[in-house]
């Protein structure tokens, strides 16, 4: 069995946690060991981060940029790495965003992100809160990172 991290932030309406309990909830399901973080309540240690076999990445869309918690996340890895990659670098990761309209969130988030390692799946996108759909694209990415986790 692997691991799965669902790092994410949601702070407004909840709409990003929804699409992050959702791909909690696939990966829980395929048999993954998963633990799910909140930018907004916690600032993640990287020893959590190193323990991780595959990490979900969720964001709202903030003035068309990922939310500060994550980009927190982004400065702390970075900083990381420099002193030793171990558990650091290469991980499986799949991308989840939340958005009020705009959605250029996308294109930082995938290029910022594909530093971590190799995407699974592809990006899942919400405007407003995520519908059956969109929950159900979530799950499955849960399901392929748990799957890429076991590998
Ligand atoms: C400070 C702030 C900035 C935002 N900027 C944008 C934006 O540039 N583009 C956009 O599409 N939505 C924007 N939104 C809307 C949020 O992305 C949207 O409401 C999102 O679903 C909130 O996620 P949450 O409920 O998980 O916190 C912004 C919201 C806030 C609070």
């Amino acid at each position: 069995m692997g691991s799965v991290l669902v790092l994410y932030h949601s702070q407004e309406h909840g709409n990003t946690a929804a699409m992050a309990e959702a791909v909690s909830a696939g990966a829980t399901e395929a048999g993954a060991d998963v633990q799910i973080v909140n930018t907004n309540q916690q600032r993640l240690s990287m020893d959590m981060y190193r323990s991780a076999d595959a990490v979900a990445f969720g964001s709202p869309d903030y003035y068309s940029y990922l939310a500060g918690g994550m980009k927190v996340f982004l400065d702390d890895w970075f900083i990381a790495k420099k002193t030793s990659t171990d558990r650091l670098i290469d991980k499986p990761y799949g991308l989840f965003y939340s958005h009020g309209g705009g959605g250029k969130v996308r294109e930082p988030m995938e290029r910022l992100f594909a530093k971590t390692g190799t995407q699974i799946g592809e990006t899942i996108a919400s405007k407003g809160a995520p519908d059956a759909e969109t929950l159900g694209a979530c799950r499955q990415l849960g399901a392929q990172l748990a799957q890429a986790a076991a590998s």
